[in-house]
């Protein structure tokens, strides 16, 4: 599935616009914090904060962005590298942004840069009602294992947490890699 183009407006900062129109994947830097929290809060009911991110790339947590040919801010993900293995703390497309192939995308550059680590799965929680979060997953290879109870805060109290795990040696895994190397013409 290929990314497509959508709405448009130059941004400055990390990230100008490439000439030739193309989208970059780059680090996420501390700089960049401002305009990830500015889509963060337009993605979540219950946000990361901005210390969450500081402190993830303090951490030396891998941080991506995703900038479109425009240099707007369109998708971002943090994973935690463990041993053999990594967790995937957040990934997020803007609103604007989703259901255009941009989740996939990103889940399968960051197994790409997994295994060229080393890692032999990816693990990550998800709120049990993020029926969205949940497909993109199960779609791309991840297999749920179990539930974390009453992990997230909630409106009416706490909320479950499925835990799902990606076993990078599979198919799905291969599969999810190759169309991201596909999709973005080698970028990853
Ligand atoms: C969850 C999220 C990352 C998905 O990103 P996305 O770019 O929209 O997903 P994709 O376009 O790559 O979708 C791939 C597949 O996932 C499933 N999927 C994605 N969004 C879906 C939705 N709203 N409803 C049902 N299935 C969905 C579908 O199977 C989809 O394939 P299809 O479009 O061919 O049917 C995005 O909705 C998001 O950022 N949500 C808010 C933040 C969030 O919940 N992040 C996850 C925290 S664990």
């Amino acid at each position: 599935m290929n990314p497509v183009a959508g709405p448009g407006a130059a941004e400055t900062g990390h990230g100008q616009p490439l000439a030739g129109g193309r989208a970059q994947h780059l680090p996420m830097l501390v700089a960049d914090v401002e305009r990830v929290m500015a889509v963060e809060v337009t993605a979540y009911s219950h946000p990361w904060t901005r210390g969450n991110f500081v402190d993830s790339l303090a951490a030396g947590h891998e941080a991506e962005l995703r900038l479109g040919p425009d240099g707007r801010l369109q998708a971002y993900q943090v994973t935690m590298p463990g041993v053999e293995e990594c967790h995937l703390l957040n990934l997020t497309v803007a609103p604007a942004w989703q259901r255009r192939g941009l989740g996939g995308l990103m889940l399968g550059r960051l197994a790409a840069r997994a295994v060229a680590r080393g890692d032999h799965a990816v693990w990550l929680e998800v709120r049990e009602g993020n029926a969205p979060a949940r497909a993109l997953y199960r779609r791309c290879g991840f297999i749920e294992h179990g539930l974390r109870k009453h992990y997230y805060p909630a409106a009416g109290g706490r909320e479950h947490a499925v835990v799902m795990g990606l076993v990078l040696d599979d198919a799905p895994a291969r599969t999810l890699i190759a169309r991201a190397r596909e999709d973005d013409d080698g970028l990853v």
